[in-house]
């Protein structure tokens, strides 16, 4: 995983498309980041939710990204400097089971990676740790469109190439993410958490023009895909994509697709008055 995300970490959410950040700031609002605060952001990548939440928690706050990719990481920490934001911190780590102390962190977020884990209860449950009392938890993942047919990044010729070619990676929604609604609630109740909120809206990859959005799945985990495949595959593939972004894009003049995100929210209680302790 490291790999695929190293190797994209320059051109990663920052390749002429918008979609990944519009998200991130969604997630910090639906969490409520405020001024001062201290926030975990886990699989960090380009620092979708990473920047939004600084500005959130402003100079007296702190937020921190781990990423298990040293090259997002090295990029995140670049950028902090160059916009004088030095209430970030960027490191590496594994987002299965970050290694801070309990009770840290006001908010921690997860934006479009923590579906990506081995082990989501676990992750869950150290998560809950990690919380001080009251604090929030938001994760975004894409969710799943599956009637009448399977889409992926709002286009049903990218579900088939992901569906003939994925390796299960869990980097492209056939599954859904969490094991789906209830599943991620069950889980995030097991753990420990109340309030828990899980929701799906309408995000919109927005760009230029269908060959601005063919070079931008170039730039995320779809890469593997693409690497995967010979050159009259990708032709073919590429063709039929153009095809369907130019259909089905809302704008005539340039390019924007919906497709569904879930967004989960959750907070660790107060007291200690949920009936369990969570292992
Ligand atoms: C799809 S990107 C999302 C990045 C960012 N949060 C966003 O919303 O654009 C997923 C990120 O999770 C990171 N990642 C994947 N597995 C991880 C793990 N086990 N621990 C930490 N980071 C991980 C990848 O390196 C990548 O940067």
């Amino acid at each position: 995983m490291q790999v695929i995300f190293d190797d994209i970490a320059p051109e990663y959410d920052r390749s002429g498309v918008t979609y990944f950040g519009p998200v991130g700031e969604r997630l910090v609002a639906l969490v409520g980041i405020v001024a001062g605060q201290t926030v975990l952001d886990v699989g960090t990548g380009r620092g979708a939710v990473l920047f939004p939440a600084a500005r959130a928690v402003g100079k007296s706050g702190r937020v921190t990204g781990i990423d298990l990719s040293p090259a997002m990481v090295e990029a995140v920490q670049e950028e902090a400097r160059g916009q004088g934001m030095r209430q970030i911190d960027a490191v590496v780590g594994e987002g299965q089971s970050p290694q801070f102390p309990p009770g840290a962190f006001d908010a921690i977020t997860g934006g479009m990676s923590v579906h990506m884990l081995a082990d989501i209860p676990a992750a869950l449950r150290t998560y809950h740790r990690l919380l001080r009392r009251g604090g929030r938890l938001g994760l975004s993942a894409p969710a799943t469109v599956d009637h009448p047919e399977p889409e992926v990044f709002g286009l049903r010729s990218i579900a088939r190439f992901c569906a003939a070619h994925d390796s299960g990676s869990g980097i492209y929604p056939y599954a859904e993410a969490f094991g789906g609604p209830q599943q991620v609630r069950s889980d995030l109740l097991a753990a420990g958490f109340a309030n828990v909120e899980v929701g799906e809206e309408s995000a919109f990859i927005t760009t230029a023009s269908s060959d601005a959005f063919l070079r931008w799945t170039w730039t995320h985990g779809m890469r593997k895909l693409w690497e995967r495949v010979s050159a009259s595959e990708r032709e073919r593939v590429s063709r039929a994509i153009t095809a369907e972004v130019n259909a089905r894009s809302e704008h005539a003049d340039h390019v924007v697709l919906r497709t569904p995100v879930m967004y989960i929210t959750a907070s660790r209680p107060e007291a200690s008055d949920t009936g369990h302790t969570p292992t």
